[in-house]
Parts: C-alpha cells; sequence; structure tokens
C-alpha cells in the first residue's frame, strides 16, 4: 500500500513557523519517524510539499498515475480558497484526507471555511503533527475495509 503526503504553502517550515500554532518539531523529523513506522507494517509512505497551487494540483495527478492507494493532505491556506484543488482531489478519485495541524476552528473565522473538505473522505484537525499520522491510520482502516 502506497500513501502520499502532500503538503501545501508555507508547510516547509513547521517546527520554526508560529510554534504556537504549528509546534515546534520539524515536519522532515516528524516524517522520518512516520516512515521508519509505517515501513514496519509494509505501508509506503511518499512526501511532496509546494507553495504553488498549479504544483500540487500536477502532483495530485501524477499520483493517480502512480496508481496510489491514498493521499493525506494539508492544503495550507488554499484549503479555505481553491476551487482547482477541490476539483483536482475529486478527479483523481483517490481516496483524500484534508489534514491541518492546528485547530483552524480555533483561529480566524476565514479558516472555518474549507473548500476541499466535501470531496475528502474527512478531515483532521488540531492534533498538531500527530493529525498526519491519525490521517494515515484512519485511510489504511478504509482501504483495508475496500478491499
Ligand atoms: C494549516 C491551517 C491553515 O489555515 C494555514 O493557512 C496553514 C496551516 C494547519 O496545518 O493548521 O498554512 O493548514
Amino acid at each position: 500500500m502506497h500513501i502520499a503526503i502532500i503538503n501545501g504553502p508555507n508547510l516547509g517550515n513547521i517546527g520554526s513557523r508560529e510554534p504556537k500554532y504549528y509546534g515546534t518539531q520539524s515536519f522532515d523529523d516528524f516524517y522520518k519517524q512516520l516512515e521508519h513506522e509505517f515501513a514496519n507494517i509494509d505501508i509506503e509512505l511518499s512526501y511532496f510539499q509546494s507553495h504553488c497551487e498549479g504544483a500540487l494540483i500536477t502532483k495530485l495527478h501524477e499520483l493517480r498515475a502512480e496508481n496510489v492507494d491514498g493521499v493525506v493532505f494539508n492544503a495550507g491556506a488554499y484549503s479555505h480558497t481553491s476551487i482547482a484543488l477541490r476539483d483536482a482531489i475529486s478527479s483523481i478519485e483517490i481516496p483524500c484526507v484534508e489534514v491541518h495541524i492546528s485547530n483552524v476552528y480555533a483561529r480566524e473565522e476565514f479558516r472555518h471555511k474549507s473548500t476541499i473538505a466535501g470531496v475528502c473522505l474527512g478531515s483532521i484537525a488540531g492534533f498538531g503533527l500527530e493529525s498526519y499520522r491519525l490521517a494515515c491510520d484512519a485511510l489504511i482502516k478504509h482501504i483495508e475495509k475496500k478491499n
């Protein structure tokens, strides 16, 4: 099974960016741990980050061509605005879980709306980097149930 984790804009410097929302652990550190844990249960992880909406859309289409089983997606600020990303997620027909590190519902009102949630399997927000692990677990259970 192959799960792809995708991070959108401003998510390359987690660990130093606004630690009160995003914590102090770097994403690279966290990802290394996660990759190791999942390798032990035979799950392949891959990771991609871009600040650009178009690059994220291209990546989603590439994942379809690669027959990836599931996507864990933190689209950052694009989560609140991007119809193009919503269309890309629904067009690839790969189960996708929306992730946020911070509890977006406890922050500014413009973060309470998600343009992508409606085409995702579900959304996980507010558990720090642990949100990604929870999303992977949920996705794996969903995929196993389907097969
Ligand atoms: C975020 C929340 C978004 O509102 C924000 O724009 C981000 C990060 C999160 O992970 O909590 O860039 O997606």
